[in-house]
């Protein structure tokens, strides 16, 4: 594996899954795999799952791992080619990125959307930009578009949870939209849709208000529906998570408290199992009562992401010895 921005860069998603489950079972077994290589973190925003989850996967891989949090500690960077940088951008990526690859064999990188150029998030400018001047091998913590360790870490968290029922046939996995406060990306939900359509081992179904479709490139191959209970009808997962609008750029048209999943609702599904990728607004997004339930996989999901970091990091470091 060359890189990890996408499911693309993925060659089988089952393989993948079985290594990182394989970690799960026996953290260490490559303790020395990463010996005398070192990772660098750069963060364009806060996180504390994908930051801390990743550091113990170097750590289980013998790598060093070095946070730069890049929005509070470093230059603001410049991204733009040709740009005058007479405003607030101090270095540009041209000049920062070759020096960081030189630091680092591998460089992770979040960044967000601005939510407000639909084109240019959709570019994912700074991510490749980062892949076009760094040298080395660049794994997204998240991109302006995509998050690909949180949707390996859903799968894997998924097929641990099918092994323990009796299924005939593959599961039905809801995605369903869910209110917030705030306009957050569609980076998990647009990821999630494109790995479980790669996966193709699922039955699924995106449910969402009108107004809130997704980028079609990621959706192909689910079906979707704007009447969440028709959607979770016999559902064995339930994917919650907000988003902002998609077609008319990052807003947010209405919060209607009743898309908000309740225990009510989840007495029409195969007692769904509940997945969200925190943080999550409780109450408003997911209720207490499925969050503090058996159901929900929050937490076992969330634990997951070491696992798949470390699968990720360590198909890298096996293909640049
Ligand atoms: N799910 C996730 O990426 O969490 P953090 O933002 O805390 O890293």
């Amino acid at each position: 594996m060359k890189q990890f921005i996408s499911v693309n860069d993925v060659s089988n998603i089952n393989s993948i899954v079985a290594k990182a489950l394989a970690y799960k079972a026996n953290p260490f077994v490559d303790k020395h795999l990463g010996a005398g290589r070192r990772i660098g973190l750069l963060f364009l925003n806060p996180s504390l799952r994908t930051r801390l989850s990743t550091q113990v996967a170097a750590s289980n891989l013998g790598m060093e791992a070095i946070v730069f949090n890049v929005d509070k500690e470093g230059w603001a960077l410049e991204f733009e080619e040709g740009a005058i940088m007479s405003g607030n951008t101090v270095e540009h990526i041209k000049d920062a990125a070759p020096i960081l690859g030189k630091y680092f064999d591998i460089l992770a990188i979040r960044t967000f959307p601005s939510l407000k150029n639909k084109e240019d998030d959709y570019s994912e400018l700074y991510i490749h930009q980062f892949i076009k001047y760094a040298g080395v091998p660049v794994v997204s913590l998240e991109s302006a578009t995509l998050h690909p360790l949180q949707s390996l870490t859903d799968i894997i968290t998924i097929q641990e949870n099918s092994k323990l029922k009796i299924q005939n046939s593959k599961p039905k996995i809801v995605l369903t939209w869910a209110p917030h406060v705030k306009p957050l990306p569609q980076c998990v939900a647009n990821s999630f849709a494109q790995w479980i359509n790669a996966w193709g081992e699922a039955d699924f179904v995106i449910t969402h208000p009108h107004d809130y479709e997704l980028d079609k490139r990621f959706t192909q191959g689910a079906t979707i529906t704007h009447t969440q209970e028709e959607a979770l009808k016999n559902a064995d997962y339930v994917y919650v998570k907000n988003w902002s609008t998609f077609n008319d750029y990052g807003k947010v048209y209405e919060n209607d408290p009743s898309w908000m999943l309740t225990n009510e609702k989840l007495q029409i599904t195969n007692n769904a199992k509940v997945m969200h990728c925190l943080p999550v607004r409780r109450n408003i997004e997911l209720s207490d009562e499925i969050l503090d339930s058996p159901n929900s996989l929050v937490t076992q999901q969330a634990s997951n992401r070491v696992w798949a970091a470390q699968a990720v990091l360590s198909e890298i470091l096996n293909s640049n010895k």
